[in-house]
């Protein structure tokens, strides 16, 4: 099957064969295609669609250009989470011991952070020892002792994702349903998890800005595990400003450690519980929603989900004395307070200028292979729907290296915007997609 052939067809508004795809994957990830061709069908793609068989196929030869990792010897139903990225979305890293707490086993690869989103692993890596490069039995070994594990992808999952990514990265081609959402579930699906809960954020801070986008996005991805025989139900939530109060890899974690005490920012505990009780549900470890709902507050009162947190990071190589004594974490020398201009209610706290002023802060990187400043990013005195008097502290942002700190400032600040009304902040959670019966 001659590559042309197959862009061809595409560029027609063609449907393509099951055979194509495999020939463009394999053709793709070995170099057998050169970059040009395997471009200029992403492109087709972008601007031609794929129905939603195409990407179930494609999305399968993805899966198979690697490994899918078994994972049956461990008992119990296996529940994987995953977000389409935000600001301040530090969920994983609670979700995890959260739910393994509740007895349900969480395997979870994670991403680093671009732009102006963070990294599950780059905020792990802010507690001193933490190992996110597990080798496979590492990994299955920490699953079955602790219930949970925090882990980069191996190079065997999904490699035909890293050669499309990197392509679509340069060519103008990531913005296309299709193409994020085989990548993503290639990806998850090679995970080896039994079921899926899928965090799909909509809004200023996200990929999707519009609910209809995040919702098709939802869609095909619950569509796409599905077919894959794993059981996915996606919820979708709104990233207009940032999640928590806390932006930044160490000042995440402390976060993260205060929510599984029960002392978290609400919308963050909101959320967390919400798809923490879906997935104790699928899990099997409760008959009703309310019942797995109960179990999760539970383990958050009781310090059951505190004690998983302390037992993964020790379990990973990490310094778990830092769940109860925070100073361990890495802290910036310098900090500074952005105050408010003016009175009135906080109308907006635009979720993208947050991220990328707390990245030119230093907290996060512009370029792949950038270094980053674990103590570094901003923590939020206020949020959307909150009053606010001129001169009031809004945030203050933490820093040790000063060279981009004005630009970070200015936008900082120009990231909120204050009211004389009051102010309606909406709900976080904006629904749930589930397979079609
Ligand atoms: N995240 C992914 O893993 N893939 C995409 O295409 C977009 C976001």
């Amino acid at each position: 099957m001659r590559a042309v052939d197959i862009i061809r067809a595409k560029r027609d508004g063609a449907s393509l064969s099951r055979e194509a795809i495999d020939a463009f994957v394999t053709g793709a990830t070995d170099n057998s295609w050169p970059d040009y061709q395997t471009s200029a069908l992403l492109m087709a793609i972008v601007l031609r669609g794929m129905s939603g068989q195409e990407t179930s196929w494609l999305t399968d030869a993805m899966v198979r250009s690697g490994d899918r990792v078994d994972l049956s010897a461990i008992q119990g139903v296996k529940v994987g989470k995953h977000s389409t990225g935000g600001v301040g979305d530090k969920v994983s890293i609670v979700l995890a011991p959260l739910v393994a707490a509740c007895g349900v086993v969480v395997p979870k690869m994670s991403g680093r952070g671009l732009g102006h989103t963070g990294g599950t692993l780059d905020k792990l890596e802010s507690i001193p020892g933490f190992r996110v490069a597990l080798t496979l039995d590492e990994f299955r070994g920490a699953l079955a002792d602790v219930g949970c594990a925090l882990v980069s992808q191996t190079a065997r999952i999904a490699p035909a994702d890293k050669k499309l990514y990197a392509l679509r990265d340069v060519t103008g081609t990531i913005e296309s349903i299709p193409l994020i959402s085989s990548s993503v579930m290639s990806k998850k699906i090679a995970e080896g998890s039994d079921a899926l809960v899928l965090d799909v954020k909509c809004g200023r801070g996200a990929f999707m800005h519009t609910r209809e986008d995040a919702t098709a996005l939802a869609r095909s991805l619950v569509a796409i595990g599905t077919a894959a025989g794993v059981r996915t139900e996606a919820c979708i939530t709104a990233m207009d400003a940032p999640l928590g109060r806390t932006v930044g890899n160490a000042l995440e974690i402390t976060e993260c450690i205060a929510t599984l005490a029960g002392r978290g920012p609400a919308d963050l505990e909101a959320l967390v519980v919400t798809l923490a009780a879906r997935m104790v549900h699928l899990g099997g470890r409760a008959l009703d929603p309310a019942s797995a709902e109960a179990q999760v507050r539970h383990a958050l009162r009781s310090g059951a989900a505190t004690a998983k947190l302390r037992a993964l990071i020790a379990r990973q190589g990490g310094d778990a004395r830092v769940v109860d004594d925070m100073t361990r974490l890495p802290q910036a020398a310098r900090r500074l307070t952005v105050q408010a201009e003016d009175s009135g209610t906080v109308a907006r706290m635009d979720a993208e200028m947050i991220g990328r002023a707390s990245m030119l802060l230093g907290a996060g990187r512009d370029r792949v292979d950038a270094p980053i400043d674990h103590a570094a990013g901003i923590v939020l005195h206020r949020k959307p729907g909150e009053p606010v008097r001129a001169g009031d502290p809004l945030m203050d942002l933490h820093f040790n290296d000063d060279q981009r700190l004005d630009e970070a400032r200015l936008l900082a600040g120009k990231a909120v915007t204050i009211g004389r009304a009051a102010v309606e902040t909406p709900p976080l959670v904006l629904g749930w997609v589930q397979a079609e019966a």
